[in-house]
């Protein structure tokens, strides 16, 4: 069942963390649907620009509203991950998305807004949410002055500005985490100080949290052995989903750690079998992964055994 996000984060708030997942290709839906099932967990499915035009968008939507009859008991939102302003018309008008993000960071504090703010408009009377974003996330390298790198997450007095400015659902922040495989050197981590500044000035409201795989060091050996390269790489550590989750974080996202899996099962299969070419035993091996994947990560969330909670507030 598709539901908004923001039912979602109306139950979860102060809580728990929704997890939300990227996917583009089936075996990762079926690996979605099925890791959340068993952990009986609501979820977030999230589609991002380059998802989009993977395979086709006909194509994504077919295979989820697809997944939503294979697996009735599901509950999750559908949500357009760092769109622009053009997508997130499309998203809107296509009647299938519950949820957009505009991510106008790049811009100015007043164009983020004056284009959030269009967005808003365009969404809400469809009752669509629409999550946005303030501040940069990247990677803070440790040759970063402090100073400069403050600079770019985000500012916590800003942060309410643009909340009652736009009519945002959900803000995503920049606290001190980058997309990708690589996102800290040294001793860096999560900034829950200025997490916590900003839940103070924005009580109760919904806070996102980008960048947020773990890249799990097992995985990154793993890969390594079986031929890969990714010295180096490093991520959030999952036992501090739950003090964000208390500190206003409702949206987890996740996007790295699942495309880990898929190198690792695909790497060590292909190494272990270098005489086989069927599609099919490396894709199972992967659905399965990344079922176990998903329910491990919705336990760090604490979303996990959530479902029939959230499906009496339904
Ligand atoms: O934040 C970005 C997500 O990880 C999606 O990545 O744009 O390569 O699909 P993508
Ligand atoms: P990761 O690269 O840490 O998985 O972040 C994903 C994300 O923020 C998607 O919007
Ligand atoms: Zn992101």
């Amino acid at each position: 069942m598709i539901v908004t996000t923001k039912k979602l984060f109306e139950i979860a708030y102060g809580k728990y963390a929704i997890g939300a997942y990227n996917i583009n290709n089936v075996e990762q839906i079926m690996g979605l649907f099925q890791g959340n099932i068993d952990s009986q967990a609501p979820f977030i499915i999230q589609i991002s620009k380059g998802a989009r035009s993977y395979t086709d968008t006909r194509m994504l939507e077919a295979m989820i509203r697809a997944a939503d009859e294979i697996f009735p008991e599901a509950v999750f939102a559908v949500h357009l991950d760092h769109g622009d302003e053009k997508t997130c018309y499309n998203c809107i008008e296509s009647g299938f998305y519950s949820s957009v993000m505009i991510d106008a960071s790049s811009e100015s504090f007043e164009e983020n807004i004056a284009i959030t703010k269009r967005v808003v408009n365009a969404a809400h009377p469809k009752n669509i949410v629409v999550e946005a974003e303030l501040g940069q996330l990247g990677g803070v390298e440790e040759h970063v002055q402090v100073s400069e790198a403050d600079a770019k997450l985000t500012n916590p007095d800003q942060a309410k500005e643009f909340v009652d400015r736009t009519g945002i659902d959900s803000l995503a922040c920049a606290i001190g985490t980058s997309h990708g495989a690589f996102k800290f050197s040294g001793t860096q981590g999560l900034r829950f100080d200025v997490l916590s500044e900003i839940q103070k000035r924005l009580p109760g409201f919904p806070l996102v949290m980008h960048g947020s795989s773990s890249v799990p060091q097992e995985e990154v050996a793993r890969i390594n052995a079986a031929g890969g390269m990714l010295k180096g790489a490093k991520g959030v550590d999952a036992d501090q989903f739950q003090k964000a989750a208390t500190l206003g974080v409702t949206k987890i996202n996740i996007d790295t750690d699942g495309r880990l899996v898929w190198t690792r099962v695909h790497r060590e299969y292909f190494k272990e079998h270098p005489e086989n070419f069927d599609l099919r035993p490396p894709g199972k091996l992967f659905m399965s992964e990344y079922a176990k994947f998903i329910a491990s990560k919705n336990e760090k969330l604490g979303s996990a055994g959530q479902l029939a909670e959230v499906k009496k507030h339904l």
